[in-house]
């Protein structure tokens, strides 16, 4: 049995951008990170699918010493999350596009959401434009491909940015002034934002809002034990693990913050079907 911790999962590389805002919070946690990349992208697959593949491997995070649970993939959250929660026994974080604080920081009463053609389709995303979008215009772009390239490590090559460009042009033409990133993977795309939006667009990257809410529900529950390990992050795939590692490194040298981490063998399958 590994020691305690608080697990974050995502469908490949981009929850990382939670575990960095963990990280900066509390460099001291325990975190074990699991990637789905097998099943990568998430983005375009069936709901239920989805569902059967985070159940599956939550229960294992679960079972492998996981004493709080961030899914950390809005396109996962948006297919099973309130699934998820009969299910798991731990406390679970998810995420969702940040609607609600660009719908109450926008002047221009327009605001952009990026998002996988998953998210973008969800329900999720429906309620929460209902009940946070009502007087505001809410432009929800789905982005297919663009994961696949931060995946493989891209954070800024002319082709994502013009795939960026193209995409906002008309809601940066119409006045938009707030960009909500509803997608991990995205966390990344701050350099590339900055060369293609005008400087007034706020950007909104729920990451940090995420982190802090994992880290209250850490002291409401008293897992205290979670900060008793210095520095140990460690990361799991169920794909390529070397393809990953290729990507985390670009990542970096293109100056994205990913925090020191180590492969660690933490989640065990057992006899379950895990593909
Ligand atoms: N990181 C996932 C999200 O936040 C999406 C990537 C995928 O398509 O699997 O939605």
């Amino acid at each position: 049995m590994s020691q305690d911790h608080i697990g974050v999962f995502d469908s490949g590389i981009g929850g990382l951008t939670v575990v960095q805002a963990l990280y900066d919070k509390d460099p001291n946690l325990s975190i074990r990170y699991f990637a789905d990349t097998k099943f990568f992208p998430y983005g375009d697959r069936e709901q239920s699918e989805i569902t059967d593949r985070v159940i599956e491997s939550a229960q294992v995070m679960v079972e492998s010493g996981c004493q709080l649970l961030i899914i950390a993939c809005n396109t996962a959250c948006s297919a099973a999350l309130e699934y998820l929660r009969e299910y798991i026994t731990v406390p679970v974080v998810g995420i969702e596009p940040p609607l609600k604080p660009a719908a109450q920081n926008t002047i221009s009463k327009r605001i952009v959401i990026l998002a996988t053609e998953g998210t973008v389709s969800g329900d999720r995303l429906a309620k929460l434009e209902a009940d946070y979008g009502n007087d505001v215009a809410v432009d929800s772009i789905p982005m297919p491909g663009l994961a696949d390239m931060i995946e493989n490590g891209d954070i800024i090559s002319e082709k994502l940015i013009s795939k960026l460009k193209i995409s906002l042009q008309k809601p940066i033409s119409l006045g938009a002034d707030a960009l909500a990133l509803g997608c991990t993977h995205y966390g990344f795309l701050s350099g590339a934002l900055k060369q293609v939006l005008p400087k007034n667009i706020l950007i909104f990257d729920p990451a940090d809002a995420v982190a802090r809410r994992a880290l209250d529900l850490i002291k409401e529950n008293r897992l205290l034990q979670l900060s008793t390990y210095k520095n140990d992050i460690q990361y799991q795939v169920s794909g390529n693990h070397q393809l990953f590692n290729l990507a985390v490194n670009k990542i970096r040298a293109s100056g994205g913050n990913i925090p020191p981490m180590t492969r660690g063998k933490f989640m065990d399958f057992k006899g379950k079907r895990v593909d």
